[in-house]
């Protein structure tokens, strides 16, 4: 029988690589959009052939019923959200409804249409904000930094809710930062390897950040999307930290993407206050044991072979535009 997946968020980095993947595993896959004013799929533009694409909004929940209605998916994997943290403190009532009351809106779609659908929600380190122990696990307790932040910790919740109150296969991956030439250019990893790579090239003289003490645990998306997958093929639903273990700070992320391509950040590099936050998370850093040994997850990219790959894939493309 060919399984059948459903991605909210199929045109964001995870989506686009989790549509891959599925394919790889012989899925069909559904993939719901939402309406724009211009056609943003650009990340799975080389995929458009072998998924649907269905319109819904995580905003409108008669269109997640009818989206489930209509195509009757096994697992759902709950990936839309208004993900930037940034955005999360200018429009905090926004980020609540997609980012949290999304997560119900969804939930409650499979327990009304076929609550044997299994779900995956992505949940976020962010939850772990001002974090209480070091490294984190998924007993850590949450204390969230951001209106984003609070956000995930609802979706994370009313996940674990409906797993206890209606016995659904309802699962959170709590992921901590991954990456890749497909991230959206307003996170930090991609305005550096963008940047270096501008630099470089000579379009640009110098990037211009924020805190550059922050530090987090970066891994590689198509790492974490197959760590997604294995979640929901376990025999019992369950919530999973998947991360590196590994701590580095915005300044070594800098620093390694400059000197990649022969250069010193410090020739270029002014601090701005304005991608400074009202309130920062300074330190993430995830113990993934649990997923390790009970879904045999581990990441392949290291720190120093992602900086690399988001580097030359961004000088690749500029060169690519400037022919
Ligand atoms: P992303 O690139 O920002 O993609 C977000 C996706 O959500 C886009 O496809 C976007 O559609 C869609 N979306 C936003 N609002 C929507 C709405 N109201 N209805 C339907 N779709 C909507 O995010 P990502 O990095 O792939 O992350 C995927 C998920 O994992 C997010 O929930 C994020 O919060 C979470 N997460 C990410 C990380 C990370 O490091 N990347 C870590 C932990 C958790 P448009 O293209 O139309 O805007
Ligand atoms: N975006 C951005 N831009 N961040 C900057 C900048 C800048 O110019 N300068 C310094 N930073 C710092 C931020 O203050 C933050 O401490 C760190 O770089 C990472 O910022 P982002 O790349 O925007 O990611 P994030 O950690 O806030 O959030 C991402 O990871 C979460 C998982 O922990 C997002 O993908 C979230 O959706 C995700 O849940």
């Amino acid at each position: 029988m060919t399984k059948r997946a459903l991605i909210t968020g199929i045109t964001g980095q995870d989506g686009s690589y989790l549509a891959e993947f599925l394919l790889t595993q012989g899925y069909e896959v559904i993939g719901m959009v939402r309406r724009s004013s211009t056609v943003n799929f650009e990340r799975i533009e080389h995929i458009q052939a072998q998924v649907t694409l269905a319109t819904a909004d995580l905003l409108d929940e008669v269109s997640l019923i009818n989206l489930l209605r209509e195509y009757q998916p096994h697992e759902v994997y709950n990936l839309a959200a208004q993900s930037f943290v940034q955005t999360s403190f200018s429009q905090p009532v926004f980020t609540g409804e997609v980012t949290a009351l999304g997560v119900t809106r969804i939930l409650d779609a499979i327990r009304i249409v076929n609550p044997e659908m299994r779900f995956y929600q992505a949940s976020s380190s962010e939850m772990f904000g001002k974090v209480v122990e070091v490294p984190q696990t998924e007993q850590t307790p949450f204390y969230p930094r951001s209106p984003y932040g609070v956000a995930k910790v609802y979706g994370h919740w009313i996940t674990v809710n409906y797993r206890e109150s209606y016995n659904m296969f309802a699962c959170s991956g709590i992921l901590f930062n991954h990456e890749s030439p497909r991230r959206g250019l307003e996170f930090v990893t991609r305005k550096i390897s963008h940047a270096v790579a501008r630099i470089k090239l000579g379009l640009d003289q110098e990037l211009r950040l924020g805190n550059l003490e922050a530090r987090r645990d970066w891994g590689f998306a198509p790492d974490y999307v197959r760590a997604m997958w294995l979640m929901l093929q376990q025999n019992e639903p369950d919530d999973y930290v998947v991360a590196t273990g590994e701590t580095r700070s915005v300044r070594e992320f800098v620093e390694f993407a400059f000197s990649h391509v022969g250069l010193n950040y410090q020739d270029y590099v002014v601090q701005d206050e304005r991608y400074m936050r009202p309130a920062e998370v300074d330190l993430l850093v995830g113990d993934p044991t649990k997923a390790r040994t009970e879904l045999g997850w581990q990441p392949e990219v290291t720190f120093e072979g992602l900086v690399k790959i988001m580097v030359d894939a961004d000088v690749a493309m500029l060169k690519e535009r400037l022919r």
